[in-house]
């Protein structure tokens, strides 16, 4: 490649129609899993206003601290937040979607799915892109942990529909109320107050600004004496304890495996209640394949009335990852989406004479009869055509001659068997499509 060649930006990949066959794999397979748990597909913006995200997601949270890419309005002043925000996740525009379009009085319980790219600006590595796809859902208007525990479903039937089942880890846990919280908060500043003078310089800055942040410190002795700070298990008020309850008993009735795992905080702040992962462990360090959970409180958060919801995204990257590894899908999976990629039909031309009859056939064979018909376009030989027929997996040559094309057929090659019959031009539509079975 010459020095000045053009690349495409770091942690963003080209697809070509080859990598697309699994890509198209894993979204039919959404698809067909959102339909059959009653999800209709909803497609917001690629961009919102960036104080949706600011506001949603958190700001001292990561995504919005370090990884969003933020275009500037123009003409409308450099106000913090005035911009616009290449969306890093799905929730905080489709919430806002649901509101804009008043859902929340005419329809308020509504089921939502997504499929389509996010951005973040991460240092690129292995399951992490700047461009990623994610498959979501989203449930608005129910409160009941019944729902929880079917959406938990959904997910884990959508990696089990791609052979992934067994591999994975389903990990829940409970974020309480934002009165919980406070409650945690308070018995967290209780806790580290006295200790300070034993923790590093970075938790006593903390200290002040956000007690939680000391919990996730890296600091070996930190991380010790953080074993026996309080939990929010021991602080959750009557209601948020018993849908916890009721969403592990009914994960339990749906016969899922789910591993109670508190150290499941997630990264973003509209989390109320459930929050679950499903984790691929080979994958180590960003072996999420999924995250979801309940946010109750995002719909007021950008400006709807009070409305329960619950959902997750699943990141495709570390999904064709796990994927790779186990040898999955199986060939047979993808054969169907192979196949769109190699014409049925190509169309010969003997001598110069039959290059615009060629044309014209071919785009017959096309529209008229619906096959995948190739032509050779770069007007090469005749030998350089069967060639290039017998590498493109076509079933059949069509072969336009002088003399056939003076006597209105053409010669059929069964490129697999190797047997040649004229055919009159009329009928070759239906003779094809009557052996090609379409
Ligand atoms: P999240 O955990 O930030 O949650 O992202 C969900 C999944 O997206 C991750 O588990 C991971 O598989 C994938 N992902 C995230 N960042 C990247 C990246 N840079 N490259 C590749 N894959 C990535 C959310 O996004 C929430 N909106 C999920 C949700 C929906 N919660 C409720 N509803």
């Amino acid at each position: 490649m010459a020095e000045n060649a053009f690349r495409a930006p770091r942690g963003t990949r080209d697809r070509f129609p080859e990598d697309l066959v699994l890509l198209r794999h894993l979204e039919r397979t959404a698809r067909r899993l959102a339909r059959n748990y009653g999800y209709g597909e909803i497609r917001p913006p690629l961009f919102e206003e960036t104080r949706l995200f600011t506001r949603s997601l958190g700001e001292a949270s990561d995504v919005v601290e370090k990884e969003m890419f933020t275009v500037a309005r123009r003409g409308e002043g450099e106000e913090e937040g005035a911009g616009w925000t290449f969306r890093p996740e799905g929730t905080a525009g489709v919430a806002r979607a649901y509101v804009q379009g008043g859902f929340a009085a005419r329809a308020p319980l509504q089921k939502w799915f997504y499929l389509g790219p996010m951005f973040r600006y991460e240092r690129p590595q292995k399951g992490r892109e700047r461009q990623f796809t994610q498959f979501g859902v989203e449930a608005f208007g129910s409160a009941s942990p019944l729902l929880d525990a079917e959406v938990v479903d959904l997910c884990v039937r959508f990696f089990q529909a791609l052979g992934l089942g067994e591999a994975l880890e389903v990990r829940v846990n409970t974020m309480g109320d934002p009165a919980d919280r406070e409650r945690w908060r308070r018995a967290l500043r209780a806790f580290f107050e006295p200790r300070l003078g034993g923790r590093c310089a970075d938790c006593r800055s903390r200290f002040e600004r956000n007690v939680f942040r000391l919990l996730d410190c890296k600091v070996e002795a930190c991380r010790r004496d953080n074993e026996s700070a309080p939990a929010l298990r021991e602080h959750l008020g009557e209601e948020s304890a018993g849908h916890h309850r009721r969403f592990l008993e009914a994960l339990q009735a749906l016969g899922l495996r789910a591993e109670e795992d508190p150290g499941i905080v997630r990264g973003l702040d509209y989390y109320t209640r459930s929050v679950f992962e499903v984790h691929y462990p080979p994958l180590g360090a960003r072996s999420a394949l999924c995250g979801g959970g309940r946010y109750d409180g995002l719909v007021e958060e950008v400006g709807g009335p009070p409305t329960p919801g619950v959902g997750f995204a699943i990141g495709f990257t570390p999904l064709e990852l796990a994927l790779q590894e186990l040898g999955l899908p199986p060939q047979e999976d993808l054969r169907d989406l192979q196949e769109e990629l190699r014409p049925q039909v190509y169309v010969v031309a003997i001598t110069g004479g039959e290059r615009l009859p060629a044309l014209r056939l071919a785009s017959r064979l096309r529209a008229e009869e619906g096959l995948r018909t190739a032509l050779d376009a770069r007007e090469k030989s005749p030998r350089a055509q069967f060639k290039e027929a017998g590498r493109s997996g076509a079933r059949f040559a069509v072969v336009l001659g002088p003399e056939e094309h003076a006597a209105c057929r053409a010669v059929v090659r069964d490129l697999q068997g190797g047997e040649e019959v004229p055919v009159g031009l009329e009928a070759l539509g239906s003779w094809l499509r009557e052996r090609l079975g379409a």
